[in-house]
């Protein structure tokens, strides 16, 4: 049974189909990989899940919940969140308050009938929990602005965290990191399939099929194959797109 999927969704940009009834699902626990060349509507596909863009045509289900028409804020309440290619961290302030503001926004009902010590003891505590889950146990002090790069990704997925996804979207999470923050990401990526269902758009290879239990390749805005990484990597038509693509530095 899939925790999510979408069917036939369809992303007009005038006379551009940029999603060409687009059906995917994403079972619980399993690392989904969205992949494609520049141009092939993946970013697009991103922002209709997210809520960001509209789409003309198709639903999008969260287990049972059609969350077609919600807001892009309703369906992280929903359990679907996202990690921005441009981060949401507030670079003035430490990672420890950065990770508050976001306990904080999803404390939902959990601690509300605590006595307000109590409550922030429970934030506090939560806030130290992430920093710790994403690598950062020793690093709350620091002003978040001041981290390296592949810290600061690894902040984004703490806050996206904080709001407990059953679905977590990356949208190009190695994004401008050298080998060794990806190895991290990619080890912080693999450890999170526990916690939640992932949909991870990447244009490394070697961490797509690393991470990846299920492929999705989309072209022009159509899905041409959707499988698992063996079948997906066999497939001779998915071997021509990257040939084919791989001088514009596409894939
Ligand atoms: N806001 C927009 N207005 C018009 N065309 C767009 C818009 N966003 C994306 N496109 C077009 O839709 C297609 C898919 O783009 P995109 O989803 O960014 O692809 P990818 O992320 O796979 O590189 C491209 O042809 C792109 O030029
Ligand atoms: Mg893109």
């Amino acid at each position: 049974m899939s925790l999510f999927r979408i069917e036939g969704l369809v992303k007009r940009f005038g006379g551009l189909l940029a999603t060409d009834h687009v059906d995917l699902s994403v079972a619980s626990g399993e690392v989904h990989a969205l992949i494609g060349p520049n141009g092939a509507g993946k970013t697009t596909l991103v922002n209709l899940i997210s809520g960001l863009l509209e789409a003309d045509a198709g639903r999008i289900w969260l287990g049972d919940r059609d969350i077609t028409s919600l807001e892009d804020h309703q369906r992280v309440g929903a359990g679907l969140s996202r990690c921005f290619q441009v981060t949401r961290v507030f670079a003035n302030d430490s990672v420890h308050d950065n990770l508050m503001l976001a306990v904080q926004a999803h404390a939902g009902s959990s601690l509300r009938f605590l006595a307000p010590r109590s409550r922030e003891a429970g934030l506090v505590e939560q806030a130290v929990a992430l920093a710790d889950r994403v690598g950062l146990a020793d690093e709350r002090d620091r002003i978040a602005g001041t981290l390296a790069h592949g810290a600061q990704r690894a902040l984004d997925v703490a806050l996206a965290l904080a709001a407990r996804p059953r679905l977590l979207l990356l949208d190009e999470p190695m994004a401008g990191m050298g080998p060794d923050e990806s190895a991290r990401m990619v080890a912080l990526i693999d450890s999170l399939r526990h916690e939640t269902a992932i949909l991870l758009i990447e244009h490394d290879m070697d961490a797509v099929f690393r991470l990846a239990d299920r492929i999705t390749v989309l072209v022009q805005g159509k899905v041409l194959i959707s499988g698992s990484a063996d079948e997906v990597r066999g497939n001779p038509d998915v071997q021509a797109v990257y040939l084919g693509t791989e001088a514009e530095g596409g894939v």
